[in-house]
């Protein structure tokens, strides 16, 4: 049997500007040169397979952990579209890099908005949907110097730099303002493993009340500006099971979930649609000395299926929180689902089992009305720095040449795409 997917149903993949264009020069950049040997040092602590290790870069490197010229998407944007067209794809999400939009305070650099512009044409022409991010985790040096989100003007300046994009891009619809505000502001504020590296929970809870006003008056502005235009932001969700199913951990889990979902609740009266974005389930519970806030352990079920970054592949998770978003009766994007996969031996079956569960929320009445595989190509994985070695993409990418080779399970993606996703296949 054959499970077809709405009419207009847009497809296609997502990336980010830091993790593909290369060359930026931002919080990220700086962090990465001067954590990259430590990075690297730690890593000797690790048991990797072979497979990993015999790529390059592999963790032991410290090449790993530099973003440098990533893909070079930013020079060969053109050819990863015709990729991506190849794919079957309709529809693609980038996000724009505000250091280079913005190097110096208040001065805009037009060349780099009309690389945009040529990168959103591109698309176009080749009959692709651009789904444009605004703030995928990094910016500019001037900002960051001044405190970056924990700035009380910081709404404001993101107010300034979305007023000025959404005005020079005026045929793009669909706007994501700010992705997974909430990861950011635990990795980077609490746990302090991406920059600014920050342990504070007081600090998170500016930035994060910062987000939230910066999200709104970009939503106003984008407005302001274009009548149909639709605004979201990025939101993730891991699928909390409570260890052992212990009722102590139960109620862990409860706490977890409220505070992952309480970004979400203060904007969800300004936005157009919900982007989602989920990746796993993990087992949680109190531990002490575990690797989460040292009370927290996310690990502690070594069972089922991993991916390369040992994330536990949890398909029907997707259906739960695609049931429970149905409530706020608003268009659903699945904004990313991908995984690390360097021998592309798990993507097919991890797409359609995604795939199948998503389709069963929609044949259940739910709003779904597109679905973005994280990622086109192999990038720098950037959350909390593990760099080169994770292998997301349908396409793989040379570091050393830049060469690119679409994965099998990215003509098995296509075939979804085209004829429907079979369920025997899909188990
Ligand atoms: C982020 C991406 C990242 C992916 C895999 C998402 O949370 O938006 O930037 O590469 O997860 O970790």
């Amino acid at each position: 049997m054959k499970l077809e997917f709405p009419k207009n149903f847009y497809w296609g993949s997502a990336t980010s500007s830091h993790q593909v264009e290369g060359n930026n020069h931002n919080d990220w950049s700086e962090w990465e040169k001067k954590n990259a040997k430590r990075l690297a040092e730690s890593a000797k602590n690790k048991a990797w397979p072979d497979y990993i290790l015999d790529k390059y870069p592999n963790p032991l490197q410290e090449e790993n952990y530099i973003s440098g010229r990533a893909c070079d998407h930013y020079n060969r944007f053109r050819e990863d579209f015709d990729i991506a067209k190849q794919l079957g794809h309709n529809a693609y999400r980038f996000s724009i890099e505000w250091s280079r939009i913005e190097p110096e305070e208040g001065k805009f650099d037009e060349k780099e908005i009309e690389h945009y512009r040529q990168v959103i044409s591109a698309l176009k022409e080749r009959g692709m949907e651009p789904f444009v991010t605004l703030w995928h985790w990094t910016i500019p040096l001037w900002f960051r110097d001044k405190g970056g989100w924990l700035n009380k003007n910081a709404p404001k300046y993101f107010e300034r730099y979305s007023n000025k994009i959404s005005r020079s891009l005026q045929n793009v619809r669909f706007w994501i303002t700010l992705n997974e505000p909430a990861v950011y502001t635990s990795l980077s504020m609490i746990k302090g493993t991406q920059p600014p590296g920050n342990k504070s929970i007081f600090k998170s809870a500016k930035a994060k009340a910062n987000l939230i006003k910066a999200h709104k008056l970009a939503y106003k502005a984008i407005h302001s500006i274009s009548n149909s235009a639709l605004v979201g932001v990025g939101n993730s969700a891991n699928f909390f099971i409570p260890h052992k199913n212990k009722l102590y951990n139960k109620l862990l889990v409860k706490i977890i979930s409220y505070l992952e979902g309480s970004f979400f609740k203060k904007i969800r009266k300004n936005i157009d649609y919900i982007a989602f974005q989920y990746y796993r389930s993990v087992d949680i519970g109190f531990k002490l000395g575990g690797s989460f806030l040292g009370i927290i352990e996310n690990n502690l079920d070594s069972g089922g299926e991993r991916t390369d970054l040992g994330w536990k592949i949890y398909p029907e998770g997707i259906y739960y929180f695609l049931k429970n978003l149905q409530k706020y009766n608003l268009p659903i994007y699945i904004m990313e689902n991908g995984l690390a996969d360097a021998r592309d031996e798990k993507r097919e079956k991890f797409i359609k089992e995604h795939l199948k569960w998503a389709h069963k929320a929609i044949s259940e009445g739910v709003d779904v009305r597109g679905y973005f595989y994280w990622s086109l190509l192999d990038n720098f994985e950037f959350v909390e720095i593990r760099g080169f070695w994770p292998r997301f993409g349908l396409v793989k990418v040379d570091y050393k040449t830049f060469e690119r080779k679409i994965r099998p399970s990215a003509w098995e993606y296509k075939k979804i795409i085209e004829e429907g996703l079979d369920v025997n296949v899909a188990g």
